[in-house]
């Protein structure tokens, strides 16, 4: 099993350290492009975590369940109300089967990344087509790794400084990964965390759908599906299952 790295006090304080992305704005497009997909099936989320995007999805009436490697996000996730319709599994995302089948797979907010060498992420992709029936879709969201704001041998790129949160990805391209460091400001403290991730070029991950047996059926900037270009920050991928 990979390491959980969201213990309790992480698990506790996710939601607020996350706030920008529980913006309602962004967890309505979410859930509309989502819902689009799950088509009147089941849907599956990989690191369903404390329920950002599952609650709401749910609550739309799509019969949501989930994958997660931390019983402390579970935890949280379990203190909302609604969480009683979404069926949870703890577990590893590129090996754990859960029952039944899927018309959607999806994993959000960079989450593939966790998973951290590409055998992990194939088998992530190949776990993704075993959950899914014939028509179903396999929905990622992920950064294109920033290495076009790289200068030669420089390794450090500024992702965020707003209120109470800064972070730095210190890229190590010889290895093809990342550590996000996240800076938290609250309560008169700055909490420092360090997050490994492995990165990806959209064509890495279509190569790996291929190995699974899927097809890209699309990709866009985000979720109001903008053009993906080549300054894209990030990218939402859509892969189906023939
Ligand atoms: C950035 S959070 C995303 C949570 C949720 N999907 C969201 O959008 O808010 C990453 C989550 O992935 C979970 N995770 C990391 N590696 C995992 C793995 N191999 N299998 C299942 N869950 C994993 C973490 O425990 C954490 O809950």
């Amino acid at each position: 099993m990979p390491e959980d790295r969201y213990d309790a006090r992480i698990a506790a304080a996710y939601d607020a350290w996350m706030a920008d992305q529980f913006r309602p704005e962004v967890v309505s497009a979410t859930v509309d492009f989502l819902s689009e997909y799950a088509d009147d099936g089941r849907a599956l989320e990989f690191a369903v975590g404390t329920g950002r995007i599952a609650l709401p999805l749910s609550r739309r009436g799509v019969d949501v369940s989930g994958i997660e490697l931390s019983p402390a996000m579970v935890e949280q996730l379990r203190a909302k109300h609604g969480s009683e319709a979404i069926d949870v599994t703890i577990g590893d995302m590129a090996t754990t089967r859960v029952g039944g089948t899927f018309m959607l797979v999806y994993l959000v907010f960079n989450t593939i990344m966790n998973l951290q060498t590409q055998d992990e992420q194939v088998a992530c992709f190949q776990n993704a087509a075993d959950h899914l029936e014939p028509g179903g879709h396999f929905v990622i969201e992920v950064i294109v790794p920033a290495l076009q704001r790289l200068p030669l041998g420089e390794t450090l790129v500024a992702f965020d400084a707003s209120d109470g949160h800064a972070g730095v990805d210190r890229y190590d391209v010889v290895n093809q990964t990342l550590v996000s460091r996240h800076y938290f400001v609250g309560d008169g403290e700055v909490l420092q965390e360090d997050s490994p991730h492995r990165y990806a070029y959209p064509a890495e991950y279509d190569l790996m759908a291929k190995m699974a047996g899927l097809s890209l059926v699309g990709r866009w900037a985000d979720w109001q599906r903008e053009p993906f270009t080549a300054t894209s920050p990030s990218h939402v991928s859509v892969w189906v299952k023939p």
